[in-house]
């Protein structure tokens, strides 16, 4: 079992590992205001659709906690301004704002039980009191919501386990394991599930240009766990099919339509249509907390573009000529027809996606996903 700890809440802080750093450093960040949160969050300090929804939480108990609440009104409008503040950090993954509804949902709960302290009895309680006692809630919903990630990217690997046959070779794309969540991951989960019920596997990992998470950090994740890994370039990936190297293809989500349009690290989708031309299957991995019911097809999800910086540099050396336009989408969508499976914690979706993926929310959560 992996020992990486993604993200944790310790003395009133948020710490995270640098996953700008990865591979070659191992260290940690310490935020103590939610501002370096947010900022931890855009610079990809932390990132993963599941990670980036824990640093969410963590980071608004953090700005919660640091508020001088007066009255009910003040307190609550500081505290949506804090969920404003984060809901602008990155558009895509689907657990920010699921993350921020839940945390939404916890303050209100609070503020108007006034988190049981008139249960006690006292007819003198200080307000003083019950805002730190909602504060107090806040901080144990977002460590609850880092544990309960863990918890369910553990039932993905359950679940998901039964696609992998012993010496499948594997191919995965960007970074969907324990750095992408709270720990043990989506598309990672299933492989570590299969290794630990003693399958061998061979997993080929995709470099996944321009932030290179495969590379970085997939690929740091295997070798770790002595999980046998080959590092490949993005453009390999038909080659490698085509010679018949490729047995299934498991890649994680940052946000599923509810005709099951899955948005995901760019190149998902070459993937995904080179796996249909060579017959392989192709599975997306990811928690209930990643789909959004709300939007019906992939054409309606947000696509974060980011700096083409990212794309023209190379650990900032400039590596394209001055002046080049660049285009530097961070996600595509592959349509539902190109997906075998989804994986998730309730258990497996099948096609068709928009009738089964329903089936897998029983009833609608607190958080109203
Ligand atoms: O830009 P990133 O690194 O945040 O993108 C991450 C991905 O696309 C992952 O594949 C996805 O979030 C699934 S992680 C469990």
């Amino acid at each position: 079992m992996n020992n990486i700890r993604t993200i944790y809440w310790e003395d009133n802080t948020v710490v995270m590992i640098d996953q700008k750093a990865l591979p070659m450093e191992e260290r940690y960040l310490t935020c103590s205001r939610y501002e370096e949160v947010i900022a931890a969050i855009r610079d990809m300090t932390i990132r993963g659709a599941p990670a980036i929804g824990i640093a969410a939480a963590m980071g608004i108990a953090l700005g919660a906690l640091h508020l001088e609440a007066k009255d009910d009104r003040a307190f609550r409008n500081a505290f949506n301004d804090i969920c404003d503040q984060f809901a602008q950090a990155r558009p895509t993954a689907r657990n920010l704002f699921w993350a921020i509804e839940g945390m939404k949902a916890c303050f209100e709960t609070a503020l108007t039980g006034k988190t049981g302290l008139k249960k006690v009895g006292s007819a003198q309680i200080d307000s003083s009191d019950v805002y730190a006692a909602i504060k107090q809630a806040l901080i144990e919903e977002a460590i609850g919501i880092g544990n309960e990630d863990i918890a369910a990217n553990r039932r993905i690997g359950l679940h998901g386990r039964f696609f992998i046959k012993n010496n499948d070779r594997i191919l995965t794309h960007c970074n969907a394991g324990a750095l992408a969540t709270a720990g043990y991951g989506t598309a990672l989960s299933v492989i570590r599930a299969a290794c630990e019920e003693g399958k061998t596997v061979h997993v080929y990992v995709d470099e996944t240009r321009p932030v290179l998470q495969g590379a970085r950090l997939t690929a740091w994740e295997l070798m770790k766990e002595s999980i046998s890994a080959t590092l490949i370039t993005d453009n390999a990936a038909g080659f490698l099919m085509q010679q018949g190297k490729i047995d299934l293809v498991i890649v994680g989500a940052d946000r599923i339509a509810a005709n099951g349009d899955t948005a995901n690290k760019i190149g998902t989708y070459s993937l995904a249509v080179l796996a249909k031309e060579h017959g392989i299957p192709f599975y997306v991995a990811a928690p209930l907390s990643t789909f959004d019911l709300s939007i019906r097809q992939g054409k309606d999800i947000i696509i974060e573009e980011r700096d083409g910086k990212e794309v023209a540099e190379f650990e900032g050396r400039r590596i394209a000529p001055y002046g080049i336009d660049v285009y530097n989408p961070a996600f595509d969508v592959t349509p539902y027809r190109y997906i075998t499976a989804m994986i998730t914690d309730a258990g497996i979706a099948r096609p068709p996606f928009e009738e089964n993926i329903k089936k897998l929310f029983p009833q609608k959560t607190a958080y109203d996903i």
